[in-house]
């Protein structure tokens, strides 16, 4: 249904009995269930085919509403809220009772979401309580970005999509987890950068599970990173180098069965590929990124070379991505 006043009404009806919706929020596509109703939660679980230790993202339309979710709010929380909520960040918190188990994967802290998009905060507001949302793909596929992305994965899983058209942003929010009196570590890369972070604190840590893969027994900082992610079937090479370097490196390594995913026209001069352009900044790269991944596969694409982003700004939630996509697969040029 389109995110009209009929159909956040309808969403909000089947979210107050129980079911799970997909809603549309500014990053990507969610699959909203009543954050309290263990039962609601247990069917996003089973639509996603998410692991049961995976925790859910609990989304509140206003600020005033984290404090019963959580047994404190951090003094950094406060000014990160003040700076990017409501926003693309979500910060984790100790929790309070009122956050089921089953929602928090069996963890003691909540990751907490003030979404921007205005259909996300109608919904929330018409419920009346908390919403639980992961991203709206089967998981271990692409994130979803629009109702259309929703509509592949979920089609006979849940009762309604809400059609808020594509995603501004593209990429699943900055998760952030703070340390001592002054210290915020990254945990999930997104539109809210680390240099947006510095206005809050110096003192920012790269969690090692943004840029590296974690062994099988690794003690994790967030269940996420573990699991594969946004995957398509092609094998990705990322090539980390300029322009010129990435053409030189394709011309002598790939042939027309090969597709490309490169930033701009000059990337691929010459080269008898396929070619799929993201765009020249990060925030286009970020907005492209999974329906590019998406195209992939409805291509058939077999081998894939892509340009490595940049590391800093939404870049680097870009490359975050895309290190999971290729499976970890870089060569430096
Ligand atoms: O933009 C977004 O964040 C979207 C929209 C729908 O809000 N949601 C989303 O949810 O991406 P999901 O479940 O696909 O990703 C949430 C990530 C997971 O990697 C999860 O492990 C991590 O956040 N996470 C959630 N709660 C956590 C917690 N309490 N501690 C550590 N990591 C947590
Ligand atoms: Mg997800």
């Amino acid at each position: 249904m389109p995110a009209d006043k009929a159909g956040i009404e309808y969403a909000a009806e089947l979210l107050k009995s129980g079911e799970v919706v997909g809603i549309p929020t500014e990053t990507v596509y969610g699959l909203g269930a009543n954050a309290f109703d263990e039962q609601a939660v247990r069917k996003i679980f089973k639509a996603k085919g998410r692991p049961a230790d995976n925790p859910l993202i609990v989304h509140v339309s206003s600020f005033d509403e984290i404090s019963p979710l959580v047994r404190e709010i951090p003094e950094l929380a406060k000014k990160c809220a003040e700076l990017f909520s409501p926003g693309p960040l979500t910060m984790i918190m100790p929790k309070s009772d009122r956050i089921p188990m089953v929602t928090s994967g069996g963890l003691d802290t909540v990751g907490i979401r003030i979404p921007y998009d205005k259909t996300a905060r109608a919904v929330i507001s018409a419920c009346g309580f908390p919403i639980a949302a992961p991203s709206a793909n089967l998981s271990g596929s692409p994130s979803p970005t629009t109702a259309q992305h929703v509509f592949m994965d979920m089609n006979g899983r849940i009762p309604l999509i809400l059609d808020g058209g594509g995603c501004g942003v593209g990429v699943e929010s900055t998760v952030i987890s703070f340390e001592g009196e002054d210290g915020i570590r990254l945990l999930r890369p997104g539109f809210i950068s680390v240099e947006d972070l510095k206005e809050v604190t110096d003192n920012i840590l790269i969690d090692k599970g943004v840029l590296e893969m974690l062994g099988a027994d690794a003690r994790v900082s967030s269940p996420g990173m573990k699991y594969k992610h946004y995957a398509p079937k092609a094998e990705i090479t990322i090539l980390q180098g300029d322009s010129l370097a990435f053409n030189a490196y394709c011309s002598a390594n790939s042939d027309k069965f090969d597709t490309l995913m490169a930033f701009d026209d000059s990337d691929c001069e010459g080269l008898d590929c396929k070619v799929l352009l993201l765009g020249s900044s990060g925030e286009e790269q970020a907005k492209r990124l999974f329906d590019t991944l998406r195209e992939l596969d409805k291509i058939g694409a077999k081998r894939v070379f892509a340009r490595c982003p940049e590391l800093s700004g939404v870049g680097l939630a870009v490359y975050n991505r895309l290190l999971r996509a290729a499976a970890f697969m870089v060569i430096r040029l």
